[in-house]
């Protein structure tokens, strides 16, 4: 049994405690934007934010969630219009699209250390992430962008 928040609603997991979070998060809140690509923590695709930073839920037993507040892509932005979505959007940074829920949560926390990465933060960052598609020069170019709009969005604010 472990109890957390995911995307702002308590979640009561009767699992055992060496469950993988990514289990929960597909199998029991039928959440099936995270997934699941290795299992060893190699790869990316399972990326959740756990109290505000990226992490691998394939490799996080709920044990070590007791109380943490987890944000999966489904929650990223309540109406998929985060930034970085949008930029994703409109730069049609997908292929088979199989990474890029990973690739978008960890550009997001990469926003957050790094307002206005360079080429180099994104590499640092996001080279954790596979791709098989390839697609990482664009993804390079829409976390650019998105984090243009952000920064524009707060000087309007
Ligand atoms: S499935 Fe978790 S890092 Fe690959
Ligand atoms: S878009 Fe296919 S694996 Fe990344």
């Amino acid at each position: 049994m472990a109890k957390f928040i995911v995307n702002g609603k308590p979640v009561v997991a009767d699992v055992d405690s060496d469950t993988p979070l990514l289990w929960v998060i597909r199998d029991e809140l039928d959440m099936t934007g995270t997934k699941f690509g290795c299992g060893i923590g190699t790869c990316g695709a399972c990326t959740v934010h756990i109290g505000g930073r990226a992490a691998r839920s394939c490799v996080t037993p709920v044990s070590a969630v007791e109380g943490a507040e987890i944000t999966t892509i489904e929650g990223l932005s309540a109406t998929g219009d985060h930034p970085l979505q949008i930029s994703w959007q409109k730069r049609q940074v997908p292929q088979c699209g199989y990474c890029q829920s990973g690739q978008i949560m960890q550009a997001a926390a990469l926003l957050k250390d790094f307002p206005s990465p360079t080429d180099e933060d994104i590499n640092a960052v996001m080279s954790g992430n596979l791709c098989r598609c390839m697609t990482y020069v664009r993804i390079r170019e829409a976390i650019h962008e998105a984090a243009a709009t952000m920064k524009q969005e707060a000087r309007d604010e």
